[in-house]
């Protein structure tokens, strides 16, 4: 048996932030779960190339567009390098040997009859890469999925004849009730496919950034789609059409993906592949969305959270563990520093640190760190009971990727944990002699959580190395199964003393997003656009208007806010009793020293919130492109204090 996991391919249009990492940690997970089973296991993940968005993005930076996806893409392996995330191969469309991997599929195709030529008519966002047909369109323009706008496209095409896999799909989906994971998503999918599918358009002639049609075709102002390309990932990855050597690893056990690119693979991906008489994927599994206290992340907001900032300020593992354990996969989570410190203090530091020191403190005082030879079934036969019935039955939940649930099972075995120590007071037996039973709780502890430490290992691999060193074991397939599998218990071992492994966080670490500046929304980042209609939809009353008090205001000081990249801390006078403080986002465009004595417009009406901590009464105004940034001030100097409107 082999499991072979995958994450998405990454488009290279832009650095990686915590959206990727969770997936890239789920399938990470995965696949160190499976090789400590001691099963045969291989994990791809990789980036995705080709494709209208990609060459527009390296016009936009002004650089060839494969030097362009190179740096991308080497930003992308990096940071899993950096994560030692545990793939075995690192994929990119632009690599010849997937290339001519999806020439191959298609001309399989093609000959098989299920790929013909045609001519396209449709609306296309850029930004999904995908035809919307006219009914779905939102006021007639603007994408359904991501709300950008839409481009009227007619072009010679060649089609996949999807719809004659549509009875074919349903069937399978029927035959195979845990295909699409979580279940709850499974209708969303049959649903669509039952509303019918029309066949694809699996070619582009209006850019040139993608791999062109097999030569025999010598139809050369093709290339191929990109959602085509993609997904064939999967197994030119193991050299299909090549190579066949590592197609034995075919099915993959698991794609693990975003809930947005869900359709693609279990309906066009399931198509392809029936086309290309290959046996189906066993899982796809789809995630929630995360967004950022509460906001989705977008570059134009500045509220993205990047993968990096996060593990240096809280630790890589630590986050590991934070995005599995806090949302029920499937569902959208939001990642929050308050959420995050919880986390820590609670699960982390409280539970399972201090667990882990009350057995280094014990073990020193009572035996020198020396475990020998104790009988920990002899005293504790009923804890022991019931933890195994904990740890027997925690696997399962791995099965459908309920990371969060089976985190939530395994903490309870540190309680019984924490309750031993309690009920049995070690310490008190020392007191009357009775050195064994003493020795015998901390064994048990140091057993607890050794096991949990096994378990745990896929989640935060290093962590759970430095557990397993303290309490004097490896983990790897032997311990897994000598200490789960067989019930066996560390009885003889030498408790190594190390300080804490999860300091307490009192305080946020990072910066918190930018709420100080108006950041001019991007009408195009909307999922609605809010247009200006004809009959006045869209527009503000005077009243409306006037809500916001806007006033004129002369910025008396200014300092840095220590440990903040990009806040400056102002006390401005509005003409009122005291002077404002004003926490603003804007010390990559001002130094403190030159804002002192100048005048700016402030939103005075905001709600007081806290910034790094710092209170903060108002808001600047701002203007942000390309360019920059910079305040917005009135033209001659006024009295602090009067009203803008
Ligand atoms: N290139 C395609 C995938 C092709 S796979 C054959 C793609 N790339 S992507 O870079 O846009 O997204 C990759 C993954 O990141 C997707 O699974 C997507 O769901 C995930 N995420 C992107 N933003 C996300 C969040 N804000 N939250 C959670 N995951 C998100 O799609």
């Amino acid at each position: 048996m082999s499991n072979y996991y995958t994450t998405p391919i990454y488009y290279v249009n832009g650095e990686a932030h915590i959206g990727h990492a969770y997936t890239t940690f789920i399938a990470d997970m995965l696949a160190r779960y499976s090789r400590l089973k001691g099963e045969t296991t291989y994990f791809l993940t990789g980036t995705d190339e080709h494709g209208q968005k990609i060459e527009e993005s390296a016009v936009k930076a002004g650089k060839p567009t494969q030097q362009f996806a190179d740096e991308i893409s080497a930003l992308f392996k990096d940071l899993w390098d950096e994560f030692e995330i545990s793939y075995d191969q690192f994929i990119r469309t632009t690599d010849d040997e997937h290339k001519a991997g999806v020439q191959h599929a298609f001309k399989k195709m093609f000959d098989k009859g299920d790929i013909y030529k045609g001519e396209y008519e449709g609306n296309y966002c850029v930004s999904c890469e995908t035809f919307f047909p006219e009914s779905q369109l939102i006021d007639g323009e603007f994408c359904p999925d991501c709300g950008r706008t839409t481009n009227t496209v007619k072009e010679e095409s060649y089609f996949f004849k999807l719809s004659d896999y549509e009875q074919k799909l349903l069937d399978y989906y029927e035959a195979h009730p845990d295909f699409i994971l979580p279940k709850s998503r499974r209708n969303e999918v049959i649903n669509f496919v039952k509303g019918g599918l029309h066949d694809l358009s699996v070619t582009r002639t209006s850019f040139s950034w993608g791999v062109p049609l097999p030569k025999e075709f010598g139809d050369d102002k093709h290339v191929m789609y990109v959602w085509l390309d993609a997904l064939l990932n999967y197994v030119t990855a193991l050299g299909y059409g090549r190579d066949d050597a590592k197609m034995e690893l075919w099915p993959a056990h698991m794609h693990v993906i975003g809930k947005d690119i869900l359709r693609f693979h279990a309906i066009y991906w399931p198509a392809f592949l029936m086309s290309l008489d290959l046996p189906l994927p066993k899982h796809i599994a789809a995630h929630g969305w995360w967004t950022r206290d509460g906001e989705k992340m977008s570059k134009s907001k500045g509220n993205v959270v990047s993968p990096r900032e996060v593990a240096n300020a809280y630790g890589e593992e630590n986050l590991r563990y934070f995005m599995m354990r806090e949302v029920p996969f499937g569902q959208d989570g939001d990642f929050s520093q308050r959420a995050f410190i919880d986390r820590i203090n609670s699960d982390l530091s409280n539970d399972l640190g201090n667990l882990l020191n009350r057995i280094i403190g014990m073990s020193g005082k009572y035996s020198d760190f020396v475990i020998d030879s104790v009988d920990v079934e002899k005293y504790h036969s009923a804890e022991l009971e019931e933890m195994y019935a904990i740890l027997d039955n925690v696997e399962k939940y791995l099965d459908e990727v309920q990371t969060h649930r089976f985190l939530e099972e395994l903490w309870k075995v540190f309680t019984i944990g924490n309750k031993a120590i309690e009920a049995h007071a070690p310490w008190v037996k020392i007191k009357e002699g009775k050195t064994d039973e003493a020795l015998a709780t901390v064994a048990l502890v140091a057993n607890v959580l050794a096991k949990a430490s096994l378990l745990l290992h896929a989640f935060m691999p290093k962590t759970t190395n430095i557990i397993a060193d303290t309490l004097g074991f490896e983990i790897n397939t032997a311990s897994y199964n000598a200490l789960l599998k067989e019930k066996k218990l560390l009885e003889t071992f030498t408790i190594k003393k190390i300080g804490p492994l999860f300091p307490r966080v009192e305080e946020p670490l990072m910066e918190e997003a930018p709420k100080a500046m108006m950041e001019p929304e991007k009408p195009k980042e909307s999922k609605k656009p809010e247009a200006v209609k004809e009959d006045g939809a869209g527009l503000i009353t005077f009243d409306e208007f006037f809500n916001t008090t806007l006033k004129i205001g002369t910025v008396v000081e200014a300092e840095e806010v220590p440990k903040s990249k990009k806040l400056l801390k102002l006390q401005v006078d509005l003409g009122e009793d005291e002077l404002r403080q004003i926490v603003a986002g804007i010390k990559d465009y001002y130094s403190a020293e030159e804002l002192v004595n100048t005048q700016v417009c402030v939103v005075a009406n905001l709600k007081p919130a806290k910034l790094m901590g710092i209170m903060s009464a108002g808001m600047l105004l701002a203007a942000k492109d390309d360019d920059g940034l910079c305040l917005v001030r009135p033209e001659k100097p006024r009295k602090v204090g009067s009203s803008i409107g």
